[in-house]
Order: C-alpha cells, then sequence, then structure tokens
C-alpha cells in the first residue's frame, strides 16, 4: 500500500537530489536507495521510470492505446520514436518495445500495443493490464522525424508501423503543417485499420490530408485499394512525387519501398524503420560446444547452432529478455572467454569483456559468460 499519492511522485524529483549525489560518489547503492522509496510508492524510485496507467483505448481489433502517466524522471520523447515496456511473468522480467503515439507536456505519453497471438507479453498487456496499473518503461529510441521542408510527404505504414507515423502526424498537424501529406495503411483485414476514425476525423478538419488503406489479406470491391504495396497505388492516390517518403512496417514491406524509392529515383528523402529483423544467417556445420554461466555456475554441452539465450533456457536459466530479435538489448550479457558469431551478420566476437546479445549470438568455440 502506498504511503503517499501517485500525483506527488514528480513534485518530489527536487528533493531526491541529495540521495543522487549520494549514490553517484558510491556512498549509497542505488538499489538500496529504491527499495526505501518504493515503501512510499512503487514507483518512487531514484532515476527508474516508472508509469502508472491513465486510460486504455482500444483502437483497433487487435490494438489498444495505452495513455500513461510518468514518474518525475521520465526525461521527455519525441513522438515517432519508441520504447521499452517492461512487465514481470512467472519471475521473468520480460520487455518489448512499443511506438510512442503522443507525448504530451507532464510526463502524459501514449503507446499503441498490437496483439501478437501466442506472444508472452501483448496479451498480458492488452488482457489484464488495468488503469491505475504500474509499468517501468525503458529507455528512448528511435531517429524517425518529420521533415523541416514545407513540402508534400507521403506516409507508408504496414501493421502496427502506423503507430510512430500517427504520432508524428499528429503533431505536424497540430503545428500547421499545410504541403500535402497522404497516408497509406496497409493492413490485412477491416478491422486491423487502426485509429480509423481518428484518421478520418482528420482527414475531413485538414483539406491537405489524404488517408486511404488497402487490405492485404482480403479482397474488398468496395475499397479503393486491395492488396500489398505496389506503385500502381501511389498512381491511384495521385501520389507518385511526394517530397518526402516515411516508411514503416515489417523488413519486408520496408524493402519493397526502399526497391521502389530506388527505382523512381526521386528527390526528397526517404526515412524508414522496420520492427522486424533481417532473418537469421545460416549457420555453417553443426559443432558441439561447452558452455558455461559463470554466475550460476553451470556447464553445459551445446553446439553453435541456437542462440546463447535459448541454450540458457534450456538449462534452466531464466535471463532477462524482450524481443528476442537483437533489438531492445534486454539480454545484453558479457563475454567471458571463448568466441561467439552474431547469427545476423555471422560476425565472429572474442574479445573478453565484450556485451553480447544472447539473443542473435551462437558459440562458435566454448564459451564462457557473465550468467
Ligand atoms: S531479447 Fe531483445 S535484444 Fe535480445
Amino acid at each position: 500500500m502506498a504511503l503517499i499519492p501517485f500525483a506527488w511522485l514528480r513534485a518530489l524529483k527536487p528533493l531526491l537530489w541529495p540521495l543522487r549525489v549520494l549514490a553517484a560518489r558510491g556512498w549509497l547503492r542505488e538499489a538500496d536507495i529504491d527499495f526505501c522509496l518504493a515503501r512510499m510508492h512503487p514507483a518512487l524510485r531514484l532515476n527508474r521510470v516508472f508509469a502508472r496507467v491513465a486510460a486504455r483505448q482500444w483502437v483497433a481489433e487487435d490494438m489498444l492505446q495505452l495513455s500513461l502517466q510518468a514518474n518525475g524522471n521520465w526525461a521527455g520523447a519525441t513522438p515517432g520514436q519508441h520504447l521499452q515496456l517492461f512487465v514481470e511473468r512467472e519471475g521473468v522480467r520480460l520487455s518489448r518495445t512499443y511506438s510512442l503515439t503522443s507525448v504530451q507536456p507532464g510526463g502524459r505519453l501514449q503507446v499503441a500495443i498490437k496483439l501478437q497471438a501466442g506472444g508472452r507479453v501483448s496479451p498480458f498487456l492488452l488482457e489484464h493490464l488495468a488503469v491505475g496499473d504500474l509499468l517501468e518503461l525503458g529507455p528512448v529510441q528511435g531517429e524517425m522525424n518529420w521533415p523541416q521542408a514545407n513540402e508534400g510527404v507521403l506516409l507508408l505504414a504496414a501493421g502496427s508501423g502506423i503507430t510512430p507515423l500517427l504520432g508524428l502526424l499528429r503533431q505536424a498537424l497540430a503545428k500547421g503543417f499545410s504541403a500535402p501529406i497522404t497516408l497509406l495503411h496497409y493492413v490485412r483485414e477491416q478491422g486491423q485499420r487502426a485509429f480509423v476514425e481518428e484518421l478520418q476525423a482528420l482527414q475531413g478538419q485538414y483539406a491537405n490530408l489524404q488517408v486511404q488503406w488497402s487490405l492485404t489479406a482480403e479482397a474488398n470491391e468496395a475499397a479503393v485499394l486491395n492488396g500489398r504495396f505496389n506503385a500502381a497505388h501511389l498512381q491511384a492516390l495521385n501520389a507518385t512525387a511526394p517530397g518526402n517518403v516515411l516508411a514503416c512496417g515489417p523488413a519486408g514491406f520496408v524493402s519493397q519501398v526502399q526497391q521502389w524509392w530506388q527505382g523512381a529515383q526521386l528527390p526528397g528523402v526517404l526515412q524508414v524503420e522496420a520492427f522486424t529483423p533481417p532473418a537469421l544467417l545460416a549457420l555453417d556445420g553443426v559443432r558441439a560446444v561447452q558452455l558455461g554461466f559463470a554466475r550460476s555456475h553451470q556447464q553445459r554441452p551445446a553446439d553453435n547452432q541456437r542462440s546463447l539465450l535459448e541454450w540458457a533456457e534450456a538449462q534452466g536459466l531464466q535471463p532477462a529478455h524482450g524481443c528476442r530479435q537483437g533489438i531492445c538489448a534486454s539480454c545484453t550479457c558479457t563475454l567471458l572467454s571463448g568466441t561467439v558469431r552474431d547469427m545476423r551478420s555471422g560476425a565472429l566476437f572474442s574479445e573478453p569483456g565484450q556485451p553480447i546479445r544472447l539473443c542473435v549470438s551462437a558459440a562458435h568455440s566454448d564459451v564462457e559468460i557473465d550468467l
């Protein structure tokens, strides 16, 4: 039970600076300070960012928007960026990365979460996270930004790729961006047209905005567009020569957009963000190796095919992890000895003390890691 209300946390931040100084000088441990602060309120911490769920809103059949109120440690962000949300499930700390759809003063922010069927985090967040619950937030990342020049902008989104683009679009319209904007969103079915009511309302309000959807899994005779991204869609929308293009979606979609952009040789700038990584490289022949988990004082025979994260879990260990795709860095661990292979690029690493991402690293020789 909290001794102080959540609403006081932001105001308390300046009062914590003496503790910050003591922690920075090594005279107190941050973990001990946090333990005491959390007695007053579970979201009161020296540096860690926690947020309270202020509202839940379904914005598509399979997407929920969360409105969050952060504690005083939130340093801000810009729409178009993304951050990690942490949850603990069955004793394992998990995280996933979600895009910011809105950032407001006073620590108010919104993220949108798409259901990943069979996932470990999104079904929990969508079904069980309630208004008033607390979440820990990770660092904010992402470079995508709205073009500075007042030239036409083409926004291309697939699936949950709509979320960072919506954040940027909302901000640009609110600031008075007046050049033509075309937003084309690819979804499998009608019900997955996230934020459809808001986007239609914006289209009615701003004469320079046109929004269209293309259904990729169901042919709809009434729809203007059907099927996956192709240049004919842009012709249908009279958007063949935009000044700037922003595209976000799965890696395959982003790659198609990049190929179109290279072929079209248009002036302007293309910004892309893919939220699934390229496929992992096939490894060379199977080789037996020995894995050592130093902190757990455990050893096990393994091979060079599966990731170190999978082997650690097979050993009964529970390393922190999030995306399992080499993106979020939650599974980063220190290599103590041996050689590991980055399963995405094939690069080899053998420097002791090197940070490695367990989910995309495989043993290349006998390996010991700090786990
Ligand atoms: S779990 Fe996200 S980088 Fe490994």
